[in-house]
């Protein structure tokens, strides 16, 4: 079974795409953290990110820069996000996505174009997603739970930014695919948001014609 999970910053897609994950038994890929590394690599390489030449250059990145805690942060998430318009960097990236979803018995993948174009023909395709204000509050809060603080207003003007370059770049921009199911969940908790979701796929997959009688 593969799930696809897609939705913008700060959705909660990661929590659930994880909370998924340990729910079937299924391996994970969070592939923003590949796009993370790439916006990384290309500050350490002392590149431009909006360099096409640089940022595929930068594709390049050891493995063990996705375990670099550096990469979770808000810089390097607005990087990801300017490294991710350029094609060559979507295309260095796509094998690597596909083959993971391609694991016997499954995967989980989350990201931007995970039920659009890295597993078009996912069993399950969530897009999940909130209200700019609950994105916001959310982020504040995980933060100052980290220990750094930047004002609200600040987080959102940066949201805001981040899903207009996300939804309007051209390449393979954030879009619910048409098959997709869409999970709002601004008034949901975690666990609320969890349990929908887990509620999504089991109703999907019991739906599926080829399900086993
Ligand atoms: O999910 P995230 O916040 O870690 O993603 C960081 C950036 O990476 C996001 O703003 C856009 C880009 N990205 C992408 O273009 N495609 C993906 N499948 C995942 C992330």
């Amino acid at each position: 079974m593969i799930i696809a999970v897609d939705g913008p910053t700060a959705s909660g897609k990661g929590t659930i795409a994880r909370g998924l994950a340990r729910h079937f038994g299924l391996p994970h890929l969070d592939t923003g953290l590949l796009y993370r590394a790439v916006g990384r690599q290309v500050l350490l390489a002392g590149g431009n990110p909006d360099d096409p030449l640089d940022a595929v250059r930068a594709t390049d990145f050891p493995d063990s820069l996705l375990v670099d805690p550096v990469l979770r942060h808000e810089g390097t998430g607005a990087l990801a996000s300017r490294v991710s318009v350029h094609k060559g960097v979507r295309a260095a990236l796509l094998e690597r996505q596909r083959a993971f979803a391609a694991q016997p018995g499954g995967a989980v993948l989350d990201g931007r174009d995970i039920g659009t174009v890295i597993v078009p023909d996912a069993d399950v395709k969530l897009f999940v997603t909130a209200s700019v204000g609950a994105r916001a509050r959310r982020r504040h809060a995980e933060m100052l739970s980290r220990g750094s603080d930047a004002p609200l207003e600040a987080i959102r003007t940066d949201l805001i930014a981040r899903d207009a370059r996300d939804r309007n770049r051209a390449e393979a921009p954030l879009v619910e695919a048409a098959d997709a199911i869409v999970l709002d969940n601004s008034d949901l908790d975690a666990q609320q948001s969890l349990a929908e979701a887990i509620r999504i796929v089991e109703a999907a997959v019991a739906d599926r014609p080829d399900r086993p009688a």
